[in-house]
């Protein structure tokens, strides 16, 4: 078999796994296996430039490319459901369908996911185009980003699929993802998602998709369209779909009475408890296709199906007490502690109160009994008091003033809910919560450190601070409880190698207030040190782009704290990495300087992402999209048709590989 061969040979077999994974759950060959026949074909398809597939395998691991997404107007508008959260109602849509129709028909029951709707448009077997909802006319054109999902289907199997449909279902965070994801938000000091639905469609509109590729989106797909389909009935073409390839949710039942279509709901409303993604209704579907045109629409939905909607699960309380929890980055949670009570199949005792307003706008007292809810959010709330059932008042909840970990007076930040503890210096959980970042994966990256062990460390006195690290010796930390020459041998190892990690980094792991990972990127690349950058005015901050008034004002008070300045003076003398090399220095230049490139095709020198770095380091702007301003094209092997047209006609030059680097030498 020769190496083009074998391409397509492992395009088809990958294509497989993917199934037997993501919508079969039944994997035949392990994460290794897996990722080695990704690697063969991503070197094979490198090698071969002339066999690009934009539905390769390899497409699932998404791209840097920033573009803006593009409206395009839905083929069949995307209609949403009417809504009820009553039996009786149900009861009535059922007896309309029956009288409207006058023979027997079936209801399919299905799940109403929580996520984020998308359509999906194949043709000859190929995903072509997905769009989100918009405005239920036309969306935005997602294509790369859905293209990373895994459970979605780039190329289609088995047969019988129309030549030309569309798909539509909803995009989902599981439950598991979308907790880990907020753990990771909490540490970057990043705004946390409330659900996994608003997770869910922040993701697919993030402009990076191999960001997007990251965050591990699934789909379950629900309705079918196209003039085409394989026979009448809902149900028994979306089990064709599934053989197709699709992930298509084996929760769907067809009724012939409203007894079986309670007990249904009734059914699911406890066990959704136990599914992996968030539920927050059951679909009710007229199931033959015929049935359903007769019955026909409403302007704004289907007269052929109904939503009902689960009541979020509430409970009646009493309030005991309300503490104060402090966050890594000294926000201040109140939390309510309640008398325990049985909630959506878990006993509840702690409920968040978010923050002052909210305790306000309840008018809380003591002993109130309050109603707790759990709705899409995982940690239940307060939503209500029942003032009613007040006789003898409590004290009024006050939001303190002072934090309770270390005592120090509290603030509140302009256009901020939350109230922040100002001891960033040595209040416990602050100084824990900064050691965490400096030394996560993506700052310092200094493996056995977990949080706990970074907190015996603490407690044992070994560190206040991240500068503390290294000054940590293997036979201090050996004698430790649950601690081993081994692994401490290991830690004082990484410490070591972190001297090593990029200036960039560091300025990300000092966990200065707003400076995430991609404005450390911006301000190394502007100020190149820290001591530029320490010196650095506010106006001279503001001259850089990307760096707004928020970021410029947080940087200045960093280092106008005298303890800041000590610690990155006692880094420094450690041997981390304070400045960028000098070697780096020759690498940036002007010569790109204004100039918008758009960079489009497979190319044979550099990788697309070293190229987007080339452009950047010689101050040209990477953009996503040609429009009379590019200034030019780069242009690999395959460019895009369409990218081509449009370039020739707004006359935009194409610029090859070769000649682009030699305009760099
Ligand atoms: S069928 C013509 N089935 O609910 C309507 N929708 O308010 C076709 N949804 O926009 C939609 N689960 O995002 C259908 N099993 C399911 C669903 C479902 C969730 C969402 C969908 C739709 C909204 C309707």
């Amino acid at each position: 078999m020769n190496e083009v061969e074998r391409i397509y040979q492992l395009r088809e077999e990958l294509h497989r796994h993917n199934h037997n994974y993501y919508v079969l759950n039944a994997p035949e060959i392990g994460d290794q296996e897996f990722d080695f026949l990704m690697r063969e074909l991503q070197d094979l398809e490198a090698k071969h430039p002339e066999c690009y597939d934009e539905n390769s395998p390899t497409m699932r691991v998404g791209s840097d490319l920033n573009k803006n997404f593009i409206q395009v107007p839905h083929k069949y508008p995307m209609l949403s459901l009417a809504n009820t959260y009553s039996e009786a109602e149900v009861a009535e849509f059922y007896d309309r369908v029956k009288k409207a129709l006058n023979e027997e028909f079936e209801i399919c029951c299905e799940m109403k996911f929580d996520g984020t709707s998308i359509s999906l448009i194949y043709e000859n077997g190929k995903l072509v185009q997905a769009i989100t909802r918009g405005d239920g006319v036309q969306g935005d054109d997602v294509t790369d980003n859905v293209k990373t999902i895994r459970s979605i289907p780039l190329v289609l199997q088995g047969e019988g699929y129309p030549r030309e449909f569309e798909i539509r279902g909803e995009i989902l965070m599981p439950w598991e993802v979308f907790e880990q994801l907020n753990r990771e938000r909490e540490a970057r000091e990043e705004p946390l998602f409330a659900n996994p639905r608003n997770a869910a469609s922040g993701t697919l509109k993030l402009q990076n998709s191999s960001v997007v590729a990251s965050r591990k989106l699934d789909a379950y797909l629900y309705y079918l369209l196209g003039t085409e389909l394989p026979g009448d009935g809902h149900y028994e073409n979306m089990q064709q779909a599934a053989k197709w390839g699709f992930k298509v949710s084996n929760i769907m039942r067809k009724c012939t009475s409203l007894e079986e279509v309670f007990a249904f709901i009734r059914y699911w409303d406890v066990e959704r408890n136990n599914l992996p993604v968030a539920t927050d209704g059951v679909v009710l579907k007229v199931n033959s296709l015929r049935q359903q045109r007769n019955l026909g629409y409403t302007a704004k939905s289907p007269r052929w199906a109904i939503a009902y909607k689960f009541q979020a699960e509430r409970a009646c309380t009493r309030l005991n007490m309300v503490t104060y929890q402090v966050g890594r980055t000294g926000a201040i949670t109140p939390v309510a502690n309640l008398e325990p009570v049985q909630l959506a199949g878990t006993v509840v005792k702690r409920a968040s109160l978010h923050n002052a307003d909210i305790i306000e706008g309840l008018d809380l007292h003591l002993g109130d009994m309050v109603y707790v809810e759990k709705g899409g959010e995982i940690i239940p709330k307060i939503v209500g008091v029942d003032k009613e059932a007040r006789f003898m008042i409590g004290d009024k909840i006050r939001f303190i003033t002072r934090c309770p970990e270390c005592g120090s007076p509290l603030m509140r930040y302009e256009g901020e809910a939350a109230h922040y503890c100002t001891n960033d210096v040595s209040c416990p959980p602050q100084i824990k919560g900064k050691i965490e970042h400096f030394v996560s994966r993506k700052a310092m990256n200094i493996d056995g450190l977990g949080a706990e062990t970074i907190d015996q460390f603490y407690q044992e006195g070994l560190i206040h601070n991240i500068a503390d690290l290294y000054t940590l010796k293997a036979p201090d930390i050996a004698c430790l409880e649950r601690m081993g020459k081994k692994s401490a041998v290991n830690i004082i190892e990484g410490i070591r190698a972190s001297k090593d990690v990029p200036f960039e980094r560091v300025l990300f792991a000092l966990g200065i207030r707003f400076v995430g990972e991609t404005t450390a990127k911006t301000l190394a690349k502007a100020f190149r040190s820290i001591d530029a950058l320490a010196a650095a005015t506010l106006d001279d901050l503001l001259q850089v782009d990307e760096i707004g008034a928020r970021i410029a004002q947080s940087i200045i008070q960093y280092f106008a704290e005298e303890k800041n300045r000590e610690i990155i003076e006692r880094l420094r003398e450690a041997g981390v990495q304070m400045q960028l090399p000098e070697t780096d220095a020759t690498e940036y230049t002007d010569k790109l300087a204004g100039q918008s490139i758009v960079i489009s095709g497979v190319f044979s020198h550099h990788s697309r992402d070293e190229y987007k770095e080339m452009i950047e380091k010689n101050g040209g702007k990477n953009v996503g999209s040609i429009s009379k301003k590019t200034s030019f094209v780069l242009a690999g092997e395959n460019m895009g048709p369409s990218k081509l047209e449009k370039a020739n006609k707004l006359g935009v030059p194409i610029v090859n590989e070769d000649d682009f680097l030699k305009m760099l030498e």
